[in-house]
């Protein structure tokens, strides 16, 4: 898996004199089935996110409001996105540390994701994300 794997989606945006509407539906939009959707909000200032990687999930990433930076490390290379558009989506592919920082006040990061909480997907451990990566494999 690389971060070029990992990718802005354009969503669809209804635009209406009335106030704007954004869809977005599993397998059509987002290269997963949405099983859950989460959300960061109520972010202090300075604050930092993420900090690990997800063997198998898939997730899309969206700020519903305000702004924050994303950072992707595949082991090998690394690429900072900054979101601030509800009507794109940062995709971010299984095997992939992230990191999320730079928040704006008020902002709100959603996540869609492929499966459910399951902490045994998880790499938190920078180090063992990148033996793993070596080792070509999850
Ligand atoms: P974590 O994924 O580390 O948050 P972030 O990457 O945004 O910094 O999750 C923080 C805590 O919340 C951790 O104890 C696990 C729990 N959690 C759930 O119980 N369910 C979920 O869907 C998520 C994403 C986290």
């Amino acid at each position: 898996m690389s971060i070029f794997n990992c990718n802005i989606i354009e969503l669809p945006k209804i635009s209406d004199p009335r106030g704007n509407l954004t869809f977005i539906e599993g397998e059509r939009h987002v290269p997963f089935d949405i099983k859950r959707v989460y959300y960061l909000y109520d972010v202090p200032g300075g604050a930092e996110r993420g900090g690990h990687a997800h063997k198998g999930l898939h997730q899309l990433i969206v700020a519903m409001s305000g702004s924050f930076d994303v950072l992707l490390d595949d082991g090998h290379e690394k690429r900072r996105f900054h979101l601030n558009r509800s009507y794109y989506g940062l995709y971010v592919c299984p095997m992939i540390w992230r990191e999320l920082d730079n928040f704006s006040s008020g902002s709100v990061c959603m996540v869609l994701a492929s499966n459910l909480y399951d902490e045994d997907d998880y790499y938190r451990d920078y180090a063992t994300f990148i033996t793993q990566v070596k080792a070509g494999g999850i």
